[in-house]
C-alpha cells in the first residue's frame, strides 16, 4: 500500500477529521463538486503538528522548484492546474528531477503524468500523484524552507509526507505578496499593538531568511466548532474555522495550543487574517462582524460538543473584522509551560460571521506567543 509513505497514513490525516458529521462541518463554506481538467487551483499542505510543513501554501521558485515558503525569489504562492494527469504552473509543466525534486519547466515531453485528486477534505481535494502524497524536505541550507519531492524523497531522514489540499481558485485576490501583508488589510485594531502580528506577517521573505524578531508564533494544533444546532455532535479537528451567530444559533471554535516552556510574563493572542491566503468570508451588521475571545477552564478535545464545552473563564480579548480582514492583538495570562491551553472564539453580536483556512504562511488566523 503506497499511500501517504512516511508513516503518514490516510488514518492519521482523516483522524483529524474524524467523528461525527465533520464533512458537513468542515467544509459548509468553499462547497465544491470537483476540480476539473485546467481549473486553477492553489494548494495548502497538511502535516499535522509540523510548524514548517503544515499549513503552507506552494511557491514555484525561479528554479523552478517547488517550496513550502516564499523562497529562491519568489514571493507569491502559486496557482496550479491539471491538464491529463500533468501539473501545470504558468504554462510549465510538472517533472520529477534529480533526487526526485517537483520542477516545473516548459517541456511537455518527459512531464510526470499521473496527478489526480483523491479524498474531499475540507472544503478540497486531495492532490495525489500516482495515487501517492507528496513528500518535503529541507533545503539544504536552511533548516525551515521545505521543498517538495515525490513520495521517494530526496533520501534525507527530515522528509516528511502531507498531504496537498487543493482548493478551486486562486489563494490571493490581489497580486500582493505574503511579505506586503501587514498593514493595509488590518482596519480594525484595539487593545494592544498589533506589531507582532504584523512582524509575523512579515516573517516570510524572498530569500527565505526569517526577519521574525518576536516570539516565534504558536499554531493551534487543534481547531474544534461547537454548534447549539447540532449540541450532541463534535466536529473532530478542522482546518476552517468557522463562527456565527444567526438568531439563536450559534457557532463557536475552540483553538487548543500545546505551549511550550514559558520564560516570559509576556504572553499575547494574534489573530490576523486578511486577503492573501485562502478566500475568507466576514460579515456582521454594516459588514462588520464582532467577534470575543474567552479563556477556557480545560483544553478541548474530539469528544468536546456544544452541550459539553469547558467552562469560560473569562472574557479575554473583543475585536471587529470585515471582508477585507483584521488584525488584533490581546495580553493574556501566560499558560504554564507545557500545558495545553483552548481558547474559545465566538460571536458577540447577531449576524457575525467568520470563516477562513487556518494558515503558517501567509499567517492567516489564531496565534499564540509566549
Ligand atoms: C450547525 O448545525 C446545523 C444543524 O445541523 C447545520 O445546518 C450547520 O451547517 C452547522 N454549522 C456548521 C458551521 O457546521
Ligand atoms: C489510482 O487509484 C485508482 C483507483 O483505485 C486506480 O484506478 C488507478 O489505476 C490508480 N493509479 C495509479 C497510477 O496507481
Ligand atoms: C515580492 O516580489 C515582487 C516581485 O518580484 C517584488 O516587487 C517585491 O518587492 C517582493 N516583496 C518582498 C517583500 O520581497
Ligand atoms: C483567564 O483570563 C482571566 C482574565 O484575563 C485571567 O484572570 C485568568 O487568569 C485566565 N485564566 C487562564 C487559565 O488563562
Ligand atoms: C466594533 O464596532 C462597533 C460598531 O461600530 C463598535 O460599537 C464597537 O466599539 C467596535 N468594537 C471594537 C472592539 O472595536
Amino acid at each position: 500500500m503506497k499511500l501517504f509513505s512516511f508513516g503518514y497514513s490516510t488514518y492519521a490525516l482523516l483522524s483529524l477529521l474524524a467523528c461525527g458529521p465533520i464533512s458537513s462541518l468542515a467544509a459548509p463554506l468553499f462547497k465544491r463538486s470537483g476540480i476539473q481538467d485546467n481549473q486553477p487551483f492553489s494548494v495548502m499542505t497538511l502535516r499535522s503538528g509540523d510548524l514548517y510543513v503544515h499549513f503552507h501554501s506552494l511557491y514555484v521558485g525561479e528554479s523552478g522548484n517547488v517550496y513550502l515558503d516564499p523562497y529562491d525569489h519568489v514571493n507569491k504562492s502559486a496557482v496550479f492546474s491539471v491538464s491529463n494527469g500533468r501539473l501545470v504552473h504558468n504554462n510549465d509543466y510538472a517533472h520529477f528531477g534529480d533526487n526526485n525534486a517537483l520542477v516545473f519547466t516548459s517541456k511537455e515531453d518527459g512531464s510526470a503524468q499521473g496527478f489526480s485528486f483523491g479524498e474531499e477534505v475540507a472544503g478540497g481535494y486531495l492532490l495525489n500523484y500516482d495515487n501517492d502524497s507528496l513528500v518535503a524536505c529541507p533545503v539544504k541550507d536552511t533548516s525551515y524552507v521545505y521543498s517538495v519531492y515525490s513520495a521517494k524523497g530526496n533520501g534525507d531522514s527530515k522528509c516528511v509526507g502531507f498531504g496537498s489540499l487543493a482548493l478551486a481558485g486562486s489563494p490571493s485576490s490581489s497580486s500582493s505578496s505574503a511579505s506586503s501583508a501587514s498593514a493595509t488589510a488590518a482596519p480594525t485594531s484595539s487593545g494592544s499593538s498589533n506589531a507582532n502580528a504584523q512582524e509575523m506577517v512579515t516573517a516570510g521573505s524572498a530569500d527565505g531568511k526569517s526577519s521574525n524578531k518576536g516570539p516565534a508564533p504558536i499554531f493551534p494544533n487543534g481547531i474544534r466548532l461547537t454548534n447549539t444546532s447540532s449540541p450532541d455532535s463534535n466536529s473532530g479537528n478542522v482546518y476552517s474555522p468557522v463562527v456565527y451567530q444567526k438568531g439563536n444559533d450559534h457557532v463557536n471554535t475552540i483553538f487548543t495550543f500545546d505551549v511550550p516552556q514559558v520564560t516570559d510574563k509576556d504572553c499575547q493572542l494574534h489573530f490576523h487574517i486578511d486577503k492573501n491566503g485562502f478566500p475568507i468570508h466576514v460579515d456582521g451588521s454594516n459588514g462588520v462582524g464582532e467577534f470575543v475571545l474567552y479563556n477556557l477552564s480545560s483544553p478541548a478535545n474530539d469528544g468536546t460538543t456544544w452541550a459539553n464545552t469547558p467552562n469560560r473563564i473569562a472574557e479575554i480579548g473583543r475585536f471587529n473584522c470585515s471582508s477585507d480582514g483584521c488584525s488584533y492583538t490581546t495580553d493574556i495570562t501566560c499558560p504554564g509551560s507545557y500545558k495545553t491551553v483552548s481558547y474559545e472564539l465566538s460571536a458577540l453580536t447577531d449576524k457575525s460571521y467568520l470563516e477562513y483556512f487556518e494558515e503558517i504562511n501567509p499567517v492567516e488566523g489564531l496565534q499564540l506567543t509566549v
